[in-house]
């Protein structure tokens, strides 16, 4: 259903690799609130993928850019701006990945060379985003930046590795360059810390299938999928939340507010079962006990 909530919207869209991506499915909502972007990912990425079939059907191009690399940002977003005719409304950060996770490195056991990998490639990156599109004063008044985090920036999730410390500086990052931002032109910069979502990016974690069955016993709506996290941000880009900046946002379910949750407990009950529990819940209208 759309709203045309990004009626006359201009914007620039990382991270778009193939259809489970959360940047592809913001891409496809995006249009269908009448938004127009440029999409941009690396050059192998755009190889490896299937990006240009997202364009086609959104009436898009594809801009190559490594985003760590600050000349090809600058070219970028100055083609971004010639292509779509004016400066951009919305920016969208959905970039990541660790080669100490890639090369199965644990966190105590890190090879330095990678670590500053990550973080450039998956916070810094961040930075380098805002600070071409300042110089080049490339985003409206009013515009709205987001990029996507991980709640393993503020609790320790075993597994995710040093991509947990390249979340808090992505969050970091978003609240510093967010004062600047806001301060001069209005411009609002924000996180959204998404719930564990079955991509490429999401499955390289270790054992990412347990800790996505975690993440949605423990969620009192369930863990949000990459198209609910494409519908929450299409809020973020449009006029409806001019006042919110500067913010870690939570699309996960209730997540992260939990501590411990009758389906997660039922693991450790012997005889009580998810499925019973889930079952017990929708007929007894969520007043079941773990006594079954
Ligand atoms: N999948 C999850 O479980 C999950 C949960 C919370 C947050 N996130 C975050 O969401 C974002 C998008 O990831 P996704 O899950 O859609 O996976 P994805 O693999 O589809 O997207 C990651 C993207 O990062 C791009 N990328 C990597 N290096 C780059 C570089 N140097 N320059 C430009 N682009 C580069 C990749 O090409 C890819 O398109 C990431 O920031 C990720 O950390 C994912």
């Amino acid at each position: 259903m759309s709203y045309n909530l990004l009626k006359g919207k201009r914007g620039l869209i990382f991270g778009a690799l193939n259809e489970n991506s959360i940047a592809w499915k913001t891409a496809e909502r995006v249009f269908e609130e009448g938004g127009r972007f440029v999409l941009t990912n690396t050059p192998a990425s755009m190889k490896m993928g299937t990006i240009d079939k997202l364009a086609e059907k959104c009436e898009s191009i594809v801009i190559p850019a490594d985003a760590t690399n600050v000349e090809d940002l600058e070219n970028l977003i100055t083609k971004g701006m010639e292509f779509l005719g004016g400066k951009f409304d919305f920016v969208l950060h959905s970039i990541g990945m660790s080669p100490n996770v890639r090369k199965g490195r644990t966190y105590d056991d890190l090879n330095y060379h990678y670590l500053h990998q990550t973080l450039d490639i998956s916070a810094i990156s961040f930075h380098k985003v805002l600070q071409s599109c300042r110089k080049l004063d490339a985003i409206n008044d009013w515009g709205s930046v987001v990029a996507l985090s991980y709640v393993a920036a503020q609790r320790t999730l075993y597994g995710y590795n040093d991509m947990a410390d390249a979340k808090a500086l992505l969050e970091s990052i978003a609240r510093s360059f967010g004062y600047i931002y806001g301060r001069e032109k209005n411009i609002r910069i924000n996180t959204v810390s998404q719930s564990p979502t079955m991509t490429t990016a999401g499955g390289g974690i270790m054992g990412f299938d347990k800790l996505y069955d975690f993440a949605e016993r423990m969620s009192p709506l369930g863990n949000a999928s990459a198209a609910e996290c494409a519908d929450y941000l299409i809020t973020l880009f449009s006029d409806l939340t001019k006042k919110v900046t500067m913010q870690n946002l939570y699309n996960d379910g209730g997540y992260s507010s939990m501590g411990m949750s009758l389906a997660a407990m039922s693991v450790y009950t012997e005889g009580l079962d998810y499925a019973d529990v889930k079952e017990d819940l929708s007929k007894k209208g969520k007043k079941a006990t773990a006594k079954k």
